[in-house]
């Protein structure tokens, strides 16, 4: 139950070592819960880099990620942000639903996702060129994308993509197992069970339900629930925000439950 346990569902793995390998930054796209954290998580252990995350939002200036002049004790000192600190110490910089943050937030990135690998900080007077170990990963889910929050090509245009979705049934059901401790029977009826959801003809109106919407279902097995009422407050309660689930999905949902071990 390691909180680095990945399971890869293709070549992301080795894509993501190649870019690094070439200091090429790392673009991964993909719904809720579908592992792109505990990716790069697990990236920055097998690569034996820290992660330094940040959370973009609409607010976020680029002060905020490189860092700005504060008064301490009566003397105005220089405060090196999240961003710069990253680069500094050769982190891999993840900037987690980089779709939320402005434009103008984002271009102090261009000249570190180049050739040039630097980073101008003109309000401190400083350059500081990035050593090879630094790497910017970003994410956002595609499905939350408006047009008002779209990312310019020219920033696009920098990173390796790699779009990620569920995994595979066997994988997804070992995940759950190790995540969980539950039995491989109950991790797969789960996974059964999700997958009858996000293949039902409703699918289309919701986000489908996640590993992690299976993890936690899992969990709650794990310290005693039974699978219907775990499933239908971990997978489909969290389906839509009014709690309207149609009879229609629920007996899906039992469906998928009731089948036993044909992943
Ligand atoms: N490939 C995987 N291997 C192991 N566990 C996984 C994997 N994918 C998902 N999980 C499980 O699902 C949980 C959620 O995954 P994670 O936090 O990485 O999703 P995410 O894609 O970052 O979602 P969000 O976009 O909401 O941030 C993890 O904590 C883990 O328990
Ligand atoms: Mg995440």
């Amino acid at each position: 139950m390691s909180s680095d346990t990945y399971y890869a569902s293709g070549n992301e793995v080795q894509l993501f070592e190649q870019a690094y390998t070439r200091k090429i930054p790392v673009m991964l796209t993909g719904p809720t819960g579908c592992g792109k954290t505990r990716f790069v998580e697990h990236m920055g252990s097998l690569l034996g880099r820290p992660v330094v995350t940040i959370s973009c939002h609409d607010d976020l200036t680029s002060s905020d990620l490189v860092g700005r002049f504060m008064v301490t004790g009566g003397d105005v000192i220089w405060t090196d942000g999240p961003l710069t600190r990253a680069v500094k110490n050769g982190a891999i910089c993840y900037l987690d639903e980089v779709v939320e943050a402005r434009h103008d937030s984002l271009a102090i990135l261009h000249s570190l996702t180049d050739h040039r690998r630097t980073l101008y900080l003109d309000r401190s007077d400083e350059i500081v060129q990035a050593p090879d170990e630094f790497m910017v990963v970003c994410s956002y889910n595609p499905a939350y994308r408006s047009s008002l929050k779209e990312l310019k090509p020219s920033f696009r245009q920098r990173f390796v993509t790699l779009p990620m979705g569920y995994l595979p049934p066997e994988q997804e059901a070992a995940a759950v197992v190790s995540e969980t401790g539950i039995d491989l029977a109950a991790a797969q009826r789960l996974v059964q069970c999700a997958i009858a959801i996000r293949t039902a003809d409703e699918a289309f109106h919701f986000e489908p339900p996640s590993t992690r919407v299976l993890v936690t279902a899992a969990q709650l097995i794990a310290a005693g629930a039974g699978e219907l009422e775990a499933a239908e407050a971990c997978i489909l309660a969290p389906l839509s925000t009014d709690g309207a689930i149609s009879e229609g999905l629920r007996e899906v949902a039992a469906a998928g439950l009731l089948t036993s071990d044909t992943l």
